[in-house]
């Protein structure tokens, strides 16, 4: 979207033609835009057109509300999604907070969650596009009374009057993602500093940031919704017991700790657990360990194993019933001789790839099973299973 798109929109007319493309499927949109174009403005309707797309692709992320929103191409892929930015602001409500500094508010994703949680927003963006957006959206979902936007550069901006600061870096450049964390705009060591500034600070990293990057005060938190990492958050003034927190959504549980020493590794037992991918890249695999009695398979792997069936939110269950050397034709020959049409592939530690592997076993028959390319006491193993069910 360009700036001077989106107050065409918001006129009577805009939003007429927004409407008659809500529900369009994207195969009637040539005919459409011909027939829209007899009756209106050719750049209107192409202008509606595009945020109509935007809408489309946006709902993944805002559900219901994407239909009433407005998106530019980059604000629909680095907004916070919904359920995280939900997450979040209610963290900040638990800790008293009332109102925040949102820098770098793009679109305005976690400006809404925060309002939505009756918290009084600053959102703050340098791209003019981003905070139009941002007004309109705050407008559209009766939210303008929270949120005030400002169209500037985050770095003039005076926070003193907000109780927390949260800065949410453009992680994007021109050529895809950035990895530096110094090459974030602004860059790391900026959003460190203003969010240790507030009495709770929050700074927005990518998932994969490396642990030497965490500051020595920062209480590092990883995120995942049905099982995928979305981000890592570093808070400032929260007073926590322990270093590191992993929480998964939509469930809401977390899990903190961060201080334990890597778990031993021993023979595979019954079950294997599958950590979730939060627990992993927050380095809390010794916590789950410790839950449920359990050793690691490899001194190298994140896969966990035990005799007995403890049920944990933080990793998956699998019943084992084959533990063997990683051999083709051997899983090649089981699959069949067991009539498995449904085989799921997972694969830690293992370089092949299961889309490759599938291709070559082509499953056939009746049956379900998972198996499990991975190292165990440091060699290729392959392990048979299947999802493990308690006992009643
Ligand atoms: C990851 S997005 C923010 C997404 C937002 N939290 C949301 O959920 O919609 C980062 C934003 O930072 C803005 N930005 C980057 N550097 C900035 C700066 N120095 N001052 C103000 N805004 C900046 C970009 O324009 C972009 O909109």
């Amino acid at each position: 979207m360009h700036t001077e798109d989106l107050p065409a929109l918001l006129t009577p007319e805009g939003q007429e033609l927004l409407a008659e493309l809500r529900d369009y499927a994207p195969g009637e949109e040539l005919a459409l835009a011909t027939r829209l174009r007899r009756t209106h403005d050719a750049k209107l309707v192409s202008a509606a057109l595009a945020q109509a797309r935007l809408r489309s692709r946006a709902a993944a992320k805002f559900g219901a509300d994407a239909a009433r929103m407005y998106f530019t191409p980059n604000g629909v892929e680095q907004s916070t999604r919904t359920g995280v930015a939900e997450w979040r602001a209610g963290r900040m409500k638990a800790l008293g907070v009332t109102s925040v500094a949102d820098l770098c508010g793009g679109i305005g994703g976690d400006a809404i969650a925060l309002a939505r949680a009756g918290i009084r927003v600053l959102a703050v963006d340098r791209d003019p596009a981003a905070c139009a957006a941002a007004d309109a959206n705050a407008q559209a979902l009766g939210l303008a009374d929270l949120i005030e936007t400002r169209c500037a550069d985050v770095a003039a901006i005076d926070t003193t009057a907000y109780d927390a600061v949260f800065v949410d870096p453009a992680r994007r450049a021109g050529r895809g993602r950035i990895f530096d964390p110094e090459a974030y705009s602004p860059p790391l060591s900026w959003a460190v500093e203003a969010a240790r500034g507030a009495s709770v600070g929050a700074v927005k990293v990518a998932p994969g940031i490396p642990h030497e990057a965490v500051p020595d005060d920062a209480e590092a938190e990883w995120v995942s919704m049905s099982g995928d990492v979305k981000e890592a958050v570093l808070w400032f003034g929260t007073k926590a017991a322990e270093p590191h927190r992993a929480t998964l959504l939509p469930a809401g549980t977390s899990l903190t700790g961060g201080r334990l020493p890597d778990p031993e590794a021993g023979p595979v037992g019954r079950y294997l657990y599958e950590p979730d991918g939060a627990v992993i890249r927050a380095h809390l695999v010794a916590e789950v360990a410790a839950e449920l009695n359990a050793t690691l398979i490899d001194p190298t792997i994140a896969y966990l194993t035990t005799d007995r069936l403890t049920p944990s939110p933080y990793a998956t269950a699998y019943e084992i019933t084959d533990v063997l050397p990683f051999n083709l034709k051997r899983l090649k020959a089981l699959v069949r001789e067991r009539a498995i049409g449904t085989l799921v592939i997972k694969k830690r530690g293992s370089a092949i790839e299961p889309e490759e592997l599938r291709k070559k076993i082509k499953p056939e028959g009746v049956n379900s099973a998972v198996v499990l390319l991975t190292r165990a006491a440091g060699s290729p193993v392959m392990l048979l299973g299947h999802a493990a069910v308690e006992a009643g």
